[in-house]
């Protein structure tokens, strides 16, 4: 009964894909995948199926304990990709032992985490997004895509599109922030980045949407936790990138690592079946998360690799990354009749369309044919800078920066000549060699006789002798910059934290310096958000940095000489404190909310020992001048479902600086089935100002994008009020209203 079953719903999960939407090259690409797999054997299926890293364990001991090396494994057609290869003559290598010398020469797909950059890296992704630059970004994938394709990367398993409110998570660094609405933006554009018009160009690479679902929600902040919430919750806050990505044309995504209300991702069929296909249209194919099958086991879903395997193919998953569940149980099972061979069909049939699309089966080695002359395009570089530049927000500023009427500066501080830390978490095919560091920029900017440097500490530990040498330097100068933060040892995957602040030599050194009676300009280096109230309180001037990648140094300089003027706005709250967390802007009301008046009154939603507001909040970012916004009129104050708001708005650069600014626009849904945020992002302009010009801007906001989950969990737009807000940050006060009918 139970083998019928298990048949019976391989066959339903084979019927239900037929009603994807598929373009006609995609067409095309599954005719051809249909056509090869009849020649196919299982275990070459089964092959396809499976992704291995060189040398790992999984790759040379089977099932049968028989010991294989990767050759003979590729030529028995029992690899189907490869990951975490950076060698462009060892891909060549691998690739040629596929095609040349398994039974039917099907082609290898290599992937590799190019996250924010491959040689040229960027700013961290958490980074990149405080531009608001959706073209930029989308430019910085394409440029990442350009230099992996040409060293030989066919793949690359990015954008994260985890929505995450926790700065303990560390790969907060990976994603975009808090906010789907921005998030969502910024996965299309990344999809359109990597994979542009034409996937087969030998300038376009396969994205990965991942990690599906919800990874960027773990209990705790915890790497890997569980993630539990309402499934309103879910899609209202972190289904809008996932479906933005695929929507883009995705053509691969990763299942995330973590159960999902009660049932790990990789084995969740509700996840990778009948949310990501049925509903969302995603046609290419899903790889689990690293060892994520056989991680079942762990989760006490599956008693062991073989169970773990069927559990995934029954979800819908198509490639098992590393732990070789997949090509090591797949016969058996099907032997077994636990999965039947149509279904094997199936989701091999995704793998090899893909491989298709990306031209591999013309021409296997069309990439890497470039090579490096492909990579450190001077004009790449160009737009790394401005990238580097755009992304960095300034957080206080008593007038301190731009520096003028300087004549020494001490750059002082453990990241200010640290490649590797400004590089960040997954920094691609990077070298350090090629990374311009802040003291390298700096001396470039204001001549190297002019930039006195001294580490003063490390990270996390002390330097014999290192203040004093940093108080000897500051002294020297007229003003002190100071880089302070965490390294890129703090960022990424696993490294989550319980605490967030400024670690303790560090703070030692910044108190040290501050009594020189120098001013003090904090560069704050980080991926994540931290608990800085008393740093920002002490010092004169604080620039957000980040790990802003290889032309990071040269983009400080432009910002603190004031050849660039800051724009950067945060797109993760900072908290005052840990206790806070999760702290977002777009929070519900309670039925007892805060009296902003008497912040402490008893029986509110308040805390006794902390305001309820966080340090900075969700958009914020100053600027060398000042922007008004005044004169918000909403043009169509009544509105039918299914039209448009229009709003406008005039803003005004009111100080000494050009300069460049983020409009944002928020609304209210003031009375909805379920309950809504106090503010949500639903529009936004970059604009560029010279000093003394106004402008007015213009919004228009459909009113389906005003829709939301309701109860049956259907979503859509009602009928009812709205207030809407424009400004600088998620406070803004300009404010309007407008009625949907
Ligand atoms: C684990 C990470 O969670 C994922 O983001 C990454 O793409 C894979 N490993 C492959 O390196």
């Amino acid at each position: 009964m139970k083998r019928l079953l298990s048949i019976l719903l391989s066959i339903a999960i084979v019927a239900g894909t037929a009603t994807a939407q598929t373009s006609k090259e995609e067409q095309e690409a599954f005719k051809f995948a249909d056509k090869l797999i009849k020649k196919m054997t299982l275990r070459e299926k089964l092959g396809q199926m499976q992704q291995f890293v060189p040398n790992s364990a999984s790759v040379v001991t089977g099932p049968d304990g028989e010991t294989r090396d990767i050759e003979t494994y590729i030529r028995e057609g029992c690899v189907g990709s490869f990951l975490n290869i950076k060698d462009p003559k060892e891909l060549n290598r691998l690739q040629k032992i596929a095609v040349e010398e398994s039974r039917l020469g099907i082609p290898l797909i290599f992937g590799f985490d190019i996250i924010h950059g491959c040689r040229i890296i960027f700013p961290e992704n958490l980074a990149a997004s405080c531009s608001w630059n959706i073209e930029a970004i989308e430019r910085s994938a394409q440029i990442a895509a350009a230099e992996s394709a040409a060293l030989g990367i066919h793949w690359t398993f990015s954008p994260m599109c985890d929505i995450s409110a926790d700065p303990r998570w560390s790969r907060v660094s990976e994603g975009a922030g808090e906010d789907p609405y921005l998030g969502a933006k910024i996965a299309a554009a990344m999809i359109r980045g990597y994979q542009g018009d034409d996937l087969s160009s030998e300038k376009t690479i396969a994205a990965c949407v991942k990690h599906f679902a919800a990874y960027g929600a773990p209990q705790a902040g915890r790497d890997y936790h569980t993630v539990d919430m309402s499934e309103v919750m879910f899609r209202d806050r972190y289904l809008p990138p996932y479906r933005a990505a695929v929507e883009a044309g995705a053509v691969t995504a990763m299942s995330s690592f973590n159960d999902f209300m009660g049932v790990p991702a990789s084995g969740n069929k509700w996840l990778l079946y009948d949310l990501l296909r049925k509903e969302l249209g995603f046609t290419g194919f899903v790889v689990s998360d690293y060892n994520a099958v056989h991680e079942m086991v762990a989760h006490g879903v599956a008693a062991d690799g073989k169970e773990a395997a069927e559990k995934a193919m029954k979800a819908y998953l198509n490639m098992d990354m590393v732990d070789g569940d997949y090509i090591s149980y797949g016969e058996a099972l099907v032997k077994e009749g636990r999965i039947s061979e149509r279904l094997i069909d199936q989701l091999c049939r995704e793998v090899l369309a893909v491989k298709y699309r990306l031209g591999l089966f013309d021409d296997p080695f069309k990439y890497g044919r470039e090579g490096e002359k492909a990579t450190y395009r001077p004009e790449n570089l160009q737009f790394a800078r401005k990238a580097a530049a755009e992304s960095m927000v300034l957080l206080k500023n008593d007038g301190t920066l731009p520096l003028k009427d300087v004549q020494k500066i001490a750059l002082i501080g453990p990241f200010a000549d640290s490649p590797l830390d400004q590089t960040g978490a997954w920094h691609g095919w990077r070298q350090a060699s090629r990374v311009v560091t802040t003291l390298a920029g700096m001396q470039e900017r204001f001549g190297k006789e002019n930039v006195l440097y001294a580490k003063g500490c490390e990270s996390h530990k002390h330097i014999k002798g290192g203040i004093e040498e940093a108080v000897a330097t500051a002294q020297k100068a007229d003003v002190v910059l100071l880089t302070l933060g965490l390294g890129r040892n703090y960022s990424g995957e696993a490294r989550s934290l319980t605490d967030i602040s400024i670690p303790q030599p560090q703070k030692e050194l910044l108190d040290a310096l501050l009594k020189t009676g120098r001013k003090v300009v904090i560069l704050l280096a980080t991926g994540r958000p931290m608990t800085i109230g008393e740093e920002v309180e002490k010092a004169n001037a604080v620039l957000l940095t980040w790990h802003s990648g290889t032309m990071g140094g040269p983009a400080i300089a432009d910002i603190v000489s004031g050849d660039e003027n800051p724009s950067g706005h945060l797109t993760l709250t900072f908290p005052r404190s840990v206790g806070q967390i999760p702290i977002h802007y777009n929070a519900k009301s309670t039925g007892r909310p805060q009296d902003p008046a008497k912040p402490t009154k008893s029986y509110l939603s308040n805390y006794k020992d902390s305001p309820n507001t966080p340090l900075f909040p969700f958009g914020y970012g100053l600027s060398y001048t000042q922007f008004e916004y005044s004169d918000l009129k909403v043009l169509t104050p009544v509105v039918e479902i299914g039209g448009e708001v229009e709003i406008s708005v005039k803003v005004k650069n009111v100080g000494k600086y050009d300069g460049t600014d983020v409009a944002q626009l928020y609304v209210r849904d003031i009375v909805a089935e379920t309950t809504r945020p106090l503010r949500e992002l639903k529009g936004f302009e970059r604009f560029s100002l010279k000093a003394g010009e106004e402008r007015v801007l213009q919004f228009k906001i459909a009113t389906s994008e005003l829709a939301y989950c309701h109860i049956d969990l259907s979503f859509k737009e009602e009928a009812g009020d709205f207030k809407v807000w424009v400004g600088e940050d998620s406070n803004a006060t300009l404010e309007g209203k407008f009625t949907i009918r």
